[in-house]
């Protein structure tokens, strides 16, 4: 990208020429995750017609696609798919009379899934499409009534990142792509739609849930879930939604939320997305959080009873500004949505809980970071950006750009002071709000910005050694934690058998202290001394599901499965956060009567998974 285009777009930008979509963007970026032609016809609007059908597993219905031609003689409009059983093709020119058109579905990509190309007429401003999704579609999770907390009435619900939207929806799935979207969407009697948009309170007389998202956003915050789900206020602008059963413990461990709205605002600047609501899932969610705008997606194992996890909804709350607002173009550039968003999260940490706090989760973002340093596959993964594109980007996530974006952005703060660096950030998301940005269109406004007001504080050569080497700078900037160096004097003097198990003031510890005395724990542990743990603070069965997956994980790798059993067993068929559950797989498979035991698990209880962590999963036991 030249400068001489950037600077172009900038001005345009302060000349406030702000109902054109991606202006920084038009024509220019390759999102080697997406067919899509948006750098000839760009989608701008989308209308969902859903129907949610339990019975065979499918979503049915159509969408309506309006775009805007960047090459005024484009006569295709490719979108992404995956899956989808695709009936029919129409387009208009005025949204009222339509015509049947021409539609092709390409080969399938097994990470991309297929393009299908629609025939524009030459005066088309819009196409719609039908289509039933299949009942494996990557992007959704169909439940029984079992796998819910309330264990009658089935569930359904939707993860679209990074690039699933294309399984429950034909459209342009790339995060430089912003549409607004509507929706109407028919649920059996007595189940609630909820989607990340502004919502109704009950359906209309026809039977259909109705919804708008009015603010241009990318694909992958386009989210759905269908259940038995109960609203509770939580503040003026906040709330839980959660099945019946679980939404009072939900509402009181979240109920700060509000306040962290709040907080937000006075550190990044305006929320301007409404309301901030969370929709608590069953557990089999893969994810800790999902930021869908409006309506953050969260797995219930972090309603842990003591609030002790809520940097979690900060997290999420946080991706308003870094990745709601200010998008990566392309999966390449993800470190700018979750390494700006982690380091939001520990400012935030810091200002409600305390610099202590704070610190702890730095210090464990570290720890994290250098695990994951060491697991890389290759070099191109270890840095911020891939010299080259990644196959899929759920083969390739880790924490890397979440914690190695963090560092960065700590040590730039470290170099020009915090109130430079706050300003500084403040800029990047008013001047890019609502458009999608690459790491060099980053690095171009911190070199004009920032870099440039205070010469020779930050080398380029430095920035490099971030962004584009593998081995962390030597003048990284980190954290100490006194609360976590307690924990390991704690951990070590126990296992060399110095102070008895009951002086290590665990009964006091919090569930990150726990965390990192887990991360903590040598190979050569015995199966005396893991009994004595267990004996000692009933880790077998405990309902702290962050606490059960470190200790099922220890135990399998001291080669202790039967003291775990039956408790394990039940835990991996009831838990599908990958987080959770990939630790104790990967436990497992580093041998070989492991490995089958592993298989045997999976055999009986994957189908409970959702289909990204099945992969997950998959992945794991064949040994990559
Ligand atoms: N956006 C991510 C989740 C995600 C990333 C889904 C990539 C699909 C592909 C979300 O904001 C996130 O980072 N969640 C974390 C929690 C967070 C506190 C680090 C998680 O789920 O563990
Ligand atoms: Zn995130």
């Amino acid at each position: 990208m030249s400068i001489a285009f950037l600077r172009a777009a900038g001005a345009a930008l302060t000349l406030g020429v702000s109902t054109m979509l991606n202006p920084v963007l038009a024509g220019e970026v390759v999102d080697p995750h997406s067919h899509a032609n948006s750098n000839e016809v760009r989608s701008t609007h989308l209308a969902l017609d859903l129907d949610v059908d339990f019975a065979t597993s499918r979503l049915k219905g159509r969408v309506e696609i309006r775009f805007e031609r960047l090459k005024a003689d484009a006569d295709r409009l490719v979108l992404d798919s995956r899956a989808l059983d695709v009936q029919a093709a129409e387009a208009s020119v005025d949204g009222k009379v339509w015509t049947a058109t021409r539609f092709v579905l390409g080969d399938n990509d097994a990470v991309l899934g297929q393009a299908l190309t629609v025939t524009l007429p030459p005066q088309a401003t819009r196409v719609r499409i039908r289509y039933a999704t299949r009942p494996e579609a990557f992007g959704l999770q169909w439940l029984k009534g079992a796998q819910t907390a309330g264990k009658k009435q089935p569930f359904l619900f939707s993860q679209s990142e990074a690039i699933h939207a294309r399984s429950w929806i034909p459209l342009q799935d790339s995060p430089a792509v912003r549409t607004t979207y509507e929706a109407r969407v028919k649920t059996p009697k007595g189940l609630r739609a909820v989607m990340s948009a502004e919502m109704s309170d009950a359906p209309d007389a026809a039977g259909y849930w109705t919804f708008k998202m009015p603010q241009p956003i990318p694909s992958y915050l386009i989210a759905i879930a269908v259940g038995d789900l109960a609203f509770q206020s939580t503040g003026p602008r906040t709330g839980v939604y959660a099945e019946p059963a679980t939404l009072k413990a939900a509402a009181w461990e979240f109920a700060d939320t509000e306040t962290t709205v709040a907080l937000c605002e006075k550190l990044f600047g305006p929320y301007r997305w409404g309301r901030y609501d969370l929709l608590v899932l069953p557990p089999s969610f893969p994810y800790g959080g999902m930021e869908n705008p409006r309506l953050t997606f969260v797995t219930p194992t972090i309603i842990t009873g003591d609030r002790q996890l809520v940097s979690l909804i900060a997290h999420e709350l946080a991706h308003s500004w870094s990745g709601n607002l200010v998008t990566n173009a392309t999966w390449e550039d993800f470190w700018l949505n979750e390494g700006f968003t982690e380091y939001l999260t520990f400012r935030l940490t810091e200002a409600q809980f305390g610099k202590a706090r704070g610190d702890m989760e730095r210090v464990i973002g570290v720890a994290e970071l250098r695990e994951a340093l060491a697991q890389a596959a290759s070099d191109e993964d270890r840095k911020l950006k891939r010299g080259f594109p990644s196959r899929d980007p759920d083969e390739v996530f880790s924490s890397i750009p979440y914690q190695r974006g963090a560092l960065f952005l700590v040590y730039l703060e470290s170099k020009f002071g915090r109130e430079a660096f706050d300003a500084f950030l403040r800029g990047w998301f008013d001047s890019h709000a609502f458009q999608s940005a690459t790491s060099e269109q980053f690095l171009a406004y911190l070199d004009e910005r920032l870099l440039k007001t205070r010469p020779g504080v930050v080398t380029p050569a430095q920035i490099d050694a971030w962004v584009s080497q593998p081995a962390l700078p030597a003048d990284a900037v980190y954290a100490v934690s006194d609360g976590l160096t307690e924990v390991d004097a704690a951990r070590d003097r126990w296992l060399a058998g110095q102070t008895p198990i009951t002086a290590m003031g665990a009964g006091q510890w919090t569930v990150h202290q726990w965390e990192h005395f887990f991360e903590g724990f040598p190979k050569t542990v015995t199966a005396a001394q893991l009994k004595e743990l267990d004996a000692a603070f009933k880790l077998t069965g405990s309902g702290n599901a962050i606490i059960a997956s470190h200790w099922y994980a220890l135990a399998v790798g001291s080669g202790q499965v039967a003291m775990v059993q039956p408790a394990m067993t039940e835990y991996l068929g009831r838990v599908g956060r990958m987080k959770l559950i990939s630790p104790i797989y990967r436990a497992l498979a580093t041998t070989d009567a492991g490995r089958v035991q592993a298989r045997a698990l999976f055999a009986k209880l994957g189908s409970g998974y959702h289909p990204i962590a099945q992969q997950a999963v998959e992945r794991i036991l064949k040994g990559n």
